[in-house]
């Protein structure tokens, strides 16, 4: 049998290491080919200083930027079968910068010995199912040696991630702005805004961290529009949130209320798509950014073909370890050890997901609903157990902490769910903490 893997960010890699873990437990497992279009793993997490297009002229998939640190607690993203103290042999921080977490995603694959499995810079450019076979078809590109060939697989696990392809409103002046516009996933270096008025369109985390970051390392302004609500958290002097840009006229933007403000540049902070250009349409997944994806049972298995499996295809409160509770329950499902309903009852579970979903009441309800999803799938695999009421609780700090005072929430810590030990509050205020490298952060 022969499994396919579309990408090596972290639900891919938590895919490798499911099927790791069931051959080191004496379990034949099937061969498993990880197909990745970057020169390393890691995802999002790999950060890459390009935008725009590569050097083989592929879409660039990454959208960190330099001196990104978690937005959510390391608490509430844990391996259970690797912790941060096995890793880095202590207890550290709560909200590691990027190279940290990168460091941890890595320590693990390593002790795995999974890279082995990982096709770098080849993506996939085409599944379709045999249907006289019931296989797939896989055509792959080695863009190194620039050549392509289709290869069969028997189930196909699509991690390609859903924050990359941008979501780009178009708003009227955009063509005459004196300034720049741009979105959020080409966003690098905050130090580029030093001085700047900086508009942001949006109000989730992104427009929430590139605004934070700009006002870190020294723009002048910060202007937040929303189309729904204000975050209404209680920002700094230089910070303002407005309602819906109407348009720009050269420098000025102008507001649904009446206001406007002369700005240097737009940054659209307005999300991102989810993007399968390879998947052939019978089996491309279809959904809004929510907790309770469309067309997928148990959050995982596409109802339109069930040996084709998406992960972390949800909007994330929970992200590695809800990642490793579908790996988990794909490995199982491929390897015959879980079975799937008929379809009918597949459609089911996700009506039923969805409307537990519609019925939740605030960010706290949806916090619970995630974490009760990963201990679903967690209690039908030989995932580690974990005490997820403990990371739903780091989470809950977190929104505290982030009301308190949005420019200081990274400075506490929390417990961990896994050892029940405390994370040990960083030496530097994160707003002051410009050397973010993990040598650094790593000085507790
Ligand atoms: C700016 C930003 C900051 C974030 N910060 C946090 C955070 O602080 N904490 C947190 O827990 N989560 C954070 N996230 C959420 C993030 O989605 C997850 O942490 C995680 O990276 C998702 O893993 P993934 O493997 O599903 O997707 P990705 O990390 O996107 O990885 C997908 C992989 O698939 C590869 N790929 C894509 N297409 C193909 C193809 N056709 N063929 C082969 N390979 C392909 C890509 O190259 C990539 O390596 C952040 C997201 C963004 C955008
Ligand atoms: N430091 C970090 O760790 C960090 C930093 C950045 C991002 N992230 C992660 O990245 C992921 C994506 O976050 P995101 O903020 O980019 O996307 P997102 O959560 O999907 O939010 C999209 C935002 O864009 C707005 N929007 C969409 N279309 C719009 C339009 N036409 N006009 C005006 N506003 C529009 C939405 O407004 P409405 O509310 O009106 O729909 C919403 O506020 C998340 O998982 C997040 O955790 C993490």
């Amino acid at each position: 049998m022969r499994v396919a893997v579309i990408g090596a960010g972290p639900s891919g890699l938590a895919q490798l290491r499911a099927f790791q873990s069931a051959a080191a437990k004496g379990e034949s497992i099937p061969e498993v080919v990880c197909f990745e279009k970057q020169d390393n793993w890691g995802g999002l997490w790999n950060y890459t200083w390009r935008t725009g297009l590569d050097e083989y002229g592929e879409p660039v998939h990454g959208s960190m930027y330099r001196y990104l640190w978690s937005n959510g607690p390391k608490e509430g993203l844990e391996f259970a079968d690797y912790t941060f103290e096995e890793h880095f042999g202590k207890q550290i921080a709560s909200y590691p910068p990027r190279a940290v977490l990168f460091d941890y995603i890595q320590g693990r694959l390593e002790k795995a010995d999974v890279r082995k499995w990982i096709r770098f810079r080849t993506p996939v450019r085409w599944v379709e199912e045999d249907t006289a076979t019931g296989k797939f078809n896989v055509t792959s590109h080695d863009l190194v040696n620039d050549t392509q060939q289709t290869e069969e697989f028997d189930y196909v696990v699509v991690a390609n991630g859903h924050f990359s392809t941008p979501n780009v409103p178009h708003f009227e002046g955009f063509d005459s702005f004196s300034g720049r516009v741009m979105h959020a996933h080409d966003f690098r270096d905050a130090l580029e805004f030093k001085d700047k008025d900086v508009l942001i369109i949006g109000t989730s985390y992104s427009a929430e961290d590139i605004g934070s970051q700009c006002w870190k390392y020294g723009c002048k302004s910060v202007t937040v529009s929303h189309r729904t609500a204000p975050m209404g958290y209680d920002w700094p002097d230089n910070w303002q949130e407005v309602p819906l840009l109407q348009k720009l006229d050269k420098d000025t933007a102008h507001f649904k209320d009446g206001s406007s403000k002369k700005v240097d540049v737009v940054i659209l902070c307005t999300g991102y798509q989810h993007h399968f250009p390879f998947m052939s349409e019978s089996l491309t997944l279809h959904t809004a950014n929510r907790l309770a994806s469309a067309d997928l049972y148990k959050g995982v298995v596409f109802n339109g073909n069930p040996a084709v499996m998406y992960l972390g295809m949800q909007d994330q409160w929970y992200t590695f370890n809800m990642f490793d509770a579908q790996a988990w329950y794909a490995r199982d499902v491929i390897m015959g050890k879980i079975s799937v309903p008929d379809e009918a009852a597949r459609a089911a579970d996700v009506v039923a997901r969805v409307a537990a979903e519609d019925a939740i009441e605030d960010d706290y309800g949806a916090i619970r609903y995630q974490g009760d999803y990963v201990k679903e799938l967690i209690a039908d695999t030989d995932y580690p157990t974990f005490d997820v009421d403990a990371a739903n609780e780091a989470f809950f700090q977190w929104k505290k902490h982030k009301k308190e005072n949005i420019m200081t929430f990274r400075d506490n810590g929390y417990k961990s769910a896994m050892t029940g030990s405390m994370a040990p509050k960083h030496h530097t205020k994160w707003s002051e903490a410009l050397d973010d490298s993990l040598e650094t952060y790593l000085k507790n």
